[in-house]
């Protein structure tokens, strides 16, 4: 990415930024590194993120960690990103808590090791106070696996008479979805020139700016953050209006 511009604070930054944090892989191997070497890297751009959203005044990051799809990668990748995640937990926790960073978990923990769940539910319940960003991990998450959950839960109350089958609509559905206290995001950043959702928020980007970076997510940086919302201010958003 070029040197960033300066933000535009007159115009109203994201709400809700939404990251799919890739290229991990590539950067090691462009370094001749092993691939933990990269998400290694890649939990510090994490950090960094964290902080300059903070600092911008964005209300939500919404970061992809890990998709109901990446089981299917060698278990000794899974296991060192599994590794790192507790790593990331524990030493990040303090200091996020002490910075007023509210930390949430999205995606299916019943796949996820017990150790792994307690963490989360322990970070989520001693930062559920903070009045700061709301940061939320997506791990072990699938759009599609999201909806269909949403569904099942859905048909179960319809089959227990707590909903009728016509009592459907846009609202009721996303008070099933597990992103049901969250704006839609404005803004979707992937890094590494690869352009596509994976499976993320599906549901939820359905009117989100896409912005896609060349960037490999380790060497992602405060700056370009700020380009990526500059470029999102420029962003006209119609709706499915006219414009005028
Ligand atoms: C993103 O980097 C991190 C995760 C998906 C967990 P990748 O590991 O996908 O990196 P590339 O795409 O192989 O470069
Ligand atoms: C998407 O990246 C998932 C995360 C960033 C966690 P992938 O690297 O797994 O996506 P594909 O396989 O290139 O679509
Ligand atoms: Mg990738």
């Amino acid at each position: 990415m070029a040197l960033a511009p300066a933000f535009d604070d007159s115009i109203a930054v994201p709400t809700h930024v939404a990251i799919i944090m890739d290229g991990n892989g590539r950067w090691a191997r462009a370094r001749g590194l092993p691939r933990i070497a990269g998400h290694r890297q890649g939990a510090e751009a994490v950090r960094s993120t964290v902080r300059a959203c903070s600092d911008l005044g964005i209300s939500y990051l919404t970061i992809y960690a890990f998709s109901s799809e990446n089981w299917k990668r060698p278990a000794s990748e899974v296991d060192d990103l599994m590794g790192l995640l507790r790593l990331y937990i524990r030493r990040e926790l303090v200091d996020l808590g002490r910075e007023g960073v509210r930390i949430r978990f999205i995606g299916d923990r019943s796949r996820l090791d017990t150790d792994i769940n307690r963490l989360i539910s322990e970070s989520e319940q001693s930062t559920m106070n903070n009045k700061g960003l709301i940061f939320t991990v997506a791990l072990n998450y699938g759009g599609r696996q999201e909806i269909l959950e949403a569904a099942r839960v859905f048909a179960q109350n319809v089959r227990d008479g707590k909903h009728e089958a016509g009592d459907m609509d846009e609202q009721l559905f996303e008070s099933y979805l597990q992103s049901k206290d969250m704006p839609d995001p404005d803004l979707l950043i992937r890094t590494s020139g690869e352009q596509r959702l994976s499976n993320f928020l599906l549901w939820q980007s359905a009117y989100t700016e896409f912005l896609f970076t060349a960037t490999l997510w380790p060497d992602f940086t405060r700056e370009h953050l700020e380009q990526a919302v500059h470029e999102y201010q420029r962003r006209e958003r119609r709706y499915g209006g006219s414009g005028d």
